[in-house]
């Protein structure tokens, strides 16, 4: 299915490794052209000219880190001038560290809410006003399962990435009749560092091996399997796409049926 997004300009957030890579690696093969950031240049500068070259497609790299309250002025001044304008954008970063729900401060919940909801949210309002005018534009936020079944010693994650889903929520009706769309992608475990980090500090923490604690999480979810980034990636493209126009304001869990509620 050709998602009818060959020649659209995209900025992709977390795209040296795991799921923003692989969401890099499906707009490209789907002829968009790329803004990648992330915080390592280097990597960023080899993924750009690696996914220019296999796919023909422009792409650009801009290092900044979300924790920093400048980052979304930088990386929306990178795109606009490198393309002009944006048409696609998906909001996506790290994940806070764990830690006891019970003995949380300030300073975490600042960097939590810098990097899951103040700086998604700055970078979409830079970005929104030229999607609006032009009367196109896609706006995608990987979240997490957590938003809808809150991870014990995730309370940071649990926090900041509901405030920046309440707020996509709240502006896709404002923008829906410019063609403009903002839906959420929840990741249930996907085979990533960043789950590999969580599982090995469970395990460091339980006193358990890695794989026992890997074990009850594959036991958890029906498919019994961690899944894969491109797994993920495609349904992200496919939000981003033209096929989705009559989609906004949706938050769908892709977690091999993990969670018992409604999706
Ligand atoms: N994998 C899953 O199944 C899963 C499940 C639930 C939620 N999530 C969430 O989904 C997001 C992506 O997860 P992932 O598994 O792909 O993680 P990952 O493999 O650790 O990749 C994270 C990406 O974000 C970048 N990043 C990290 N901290 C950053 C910062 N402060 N500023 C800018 N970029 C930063 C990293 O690159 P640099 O090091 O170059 O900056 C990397 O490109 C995370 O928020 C994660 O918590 C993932």
């Amino acid at each position: 299915m050709d998602l009818g997004i060959r020649g659209r300009r995209a900025v992709v957030g977390g795209a040296t490794a795991g799921l923003g890579a692989a969401i890099a690696a499906a707009l490209a093969a789907e002829g968009c052209d790329l803004v990648l950031t992330a915080r390592r240049g280097d990597v960023l500068a080899d993924m750009a000219s690696g996914l220019s070259s296999e796919h023909g497609v422009r792409a650009s790299a801009v290092a900044a880190d979300f924790l920093d309250r400048h980052a979304a002025a930088q990386i929306a001044a990178h795109a606009l001038d490198a393309f002009g304008g944006v048409d696609i954008l998906v909001l996506n970063a790290g994940g806070p560290p764990p830690v006891d729900p019970s003995a949380t401060n300030a300073a975490g919940w600042r960097r939590a809410f810098q990097m899951l909801a103040l700086t998604p949210i700055d970078l979409a309002t830079r970005l929104l006003p030229g999607m609006r005018e032009r009367g196109w534009g896609r706006i995608v936020a990987v979240g997490s399962y957590s938003i809808r079944q809150p991870v014990d010693d995730l309370a940071y994650s649990n926090g900041g990435r509901s405030a920046l889903m309440a707020w996509m929520k709240t502006a896709s009706r404002a923008v829906a009749a410019d063609g403009v769309t903002l839906n959420g992608a929840f990741p249930g475990r996907h085979a990533t560092a960043r789950i590999e980090h969580l599982d090995r500090l469970t395990a460091e923490r339980t006193g358990r091996a890695v794989d026992a604690v890997r074990a009850d999480h594959l036991a958890a979810i029906p498919m019994r399997r961690y899944g894969e980034p491109a797994e993920f990636a495609g349904y992200v493209a496919y939000l981003c796409s033209d096929r989705a126009s009559y989609q906004t304001g949706t938050f769908t869990t892709i977690d091999g049926g993990l969670l018992t509620g409604f999706p």
